[in-house]
C-alpha cells in the first residue's frame, strides 16, 4: 500500500513524517474481516438484544447501521470489540473467535479496534495533546504512564493524528475549551494514535448541529479512504447514511432487516427497517 501523507499538515512538507512514523502510517498492514455467523445476544435480564444476525464486513469498509432507538445498534457494534459477550453463533474478527480471547489476547485484540462515543468522552480539564496522548497508555511501563512522560516519537504521532483530523493547531489548548465538533476529532485523533484497523463509532455525530456532523462525517471518510480503516458507525441520521456510507445494515428488533449498498435504501426499505414492513429475502 502507498505512504500516505498527513492530510492538513501545518508543519510543512513532511516535517512530521519521521522514519517511524512513516511506518505506521500505511494504514492496517492486515485484513479484519468481521464475520457474524448465526449470533445471538441474551442479555442478562433474558432481554434478547441480537437474532440470527448474519453478516460479513471486509477490511476498509465504511459500514452504516441504522435502526430505531433500542433495536440493537449499540449491541451490534460492542459484540465486534467484546465489550458485550455473544451468546450463540460465531463472531470471528480477523479468523479469530473473538469469543476465545481472554486476559493479555483480548488487550491486544482490543488495541486494533478503535471506540467511538456520542460524548466523546475526553479528560476536560487537560490539553488536546495529552488527550491523544493517552492512547499510548496501555502500551507504555507504570511509571511513565504514572508520571505522564511521553517520548517524542509519541508526541510527533499526536501531534500527527491530530494533524490528520484537522486540528494540529489546538494541539496544547485545553479540551473543554473546544467546540463538541473539535472534542469529537480529538477523540477521533485519539483513536488513530492506536493503530486501529477497526473503528466502531456510536452515535459520533449525534450531538453535533448538521454542519459540524458533516465535518465530522468528512473526517471518518477521508480516514476510511486514505487509511483503509474500516469503520462501523451508528447512526441516526439517514440522511448522512446515505450520503457517507457505501454500505447500510438495517436493524429491527435485534434483527438484521436490509443489509445492502447506501444507493439501494429507498422508501420501502426505510419503511421495513423503521416501521417493521415485511422483509426482503
Ligand atoms: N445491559 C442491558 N441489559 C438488558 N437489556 C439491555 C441492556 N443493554 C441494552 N439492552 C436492551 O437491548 C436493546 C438494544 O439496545 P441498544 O442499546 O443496542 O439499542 P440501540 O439500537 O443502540 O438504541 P439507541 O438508538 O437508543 O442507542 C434495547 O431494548 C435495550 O433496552
Ligand atoms: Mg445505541
Amino acid at each position: 500500500m502507498p505512504h500516505i501523507p498527513p492530510l492538513f499538515s501545518v508543519f510543512g512538507t513532511n516535517s512530521l513524517t519521521n522514519k517511524h512514523s512513516r511506518n505506521r502510517d500505511r494504514g492496517p498492514a492486515r485484513n479484519m474481516s468481521i464475520k457474524f455467523e448465526d449470533v445471538g445476544k441474551v442479555y442478562p435480564n433474558g432481554y434478547e438484544g441480537l437474532k440470527h444476525v448474519n453478516c460479513e464486513i471486509e477490511q476498509g469498509e465504511f459500514v452504516a447501521i441504522i435502526g430505531l432507538s433500542g433495536a440493537g445498534k449499540s449491541t451490534l457494534i460492542r459484540t465486534i470489540n467484546r465489550m458485550h459477550d455473544v451468546t450463540t453463533g460465531t463472531l470471528t474478527v480477523d479468523g479469530v473467535d473473538v469469543m476465545s480471547l481472554s486476559g493479555k489476547a483480548l488487550r491486544r485484540f482490543r488495541r486494533k479496534i478503535g471506540m467511538i462515543f456520542q460524548s466523546f468522552n475526553l479528560i476536560t480539564r487537560t490539553t488536546v495533546i495529552r488527550n491523544v496522548l493517552t492512547a499510548f497508555v496501555p502500551d507504555m511501563p507504570w511509571y511513565r504512564s504514572a508520571f505522564g512522560i511521553y517520548t517524542k516519537e509519541e508526541k510527533m504521532k499526536a501531534l500527527e493524528c491530530l494533524d490528520k483530523v484537522g486540528i494540529v493547531d489546538k494541539a496544547f489548548v485545553r479540551a473543554d475549551q473546544l467546540s463538541g465538533g473539535q472534542q469529537q476529532r480529538v477523540a477521533l485523533a485519539r483513536t488513530l494514535a492506536q493503530n486501529p484497523q477497526i473503528i466502531l463509532a456510536d452515535e459520533p455525530v449525534a450531538a453535533l448541529d448538521p454542519v459540524t456532523a458533516k465535518t465530522v462525517m468528512d473526517d471518518f471518510t477521508r480516514i476510511n479512504k486514505d487509511m483503509n480503516i474500516t469503520i462501523l458507525i451508528n447512526i441516526h441520521h439517514v440522511d448522512l447514511a446515505l450520503q457517507y456510507c457505501q454500505r447500510v445494515i438495517g436493524i429491527r428488533a435485534g434483527e438484521i432487516v436490509y443489509d445492502g449498498p447506501a444507493a439501494e435504501v429507498n422508501d420501502a426499505v426505510l419503511k421495513q427497517i423503521y416501521e417493521g414492513g415485511e422483509k426482503e429475502e
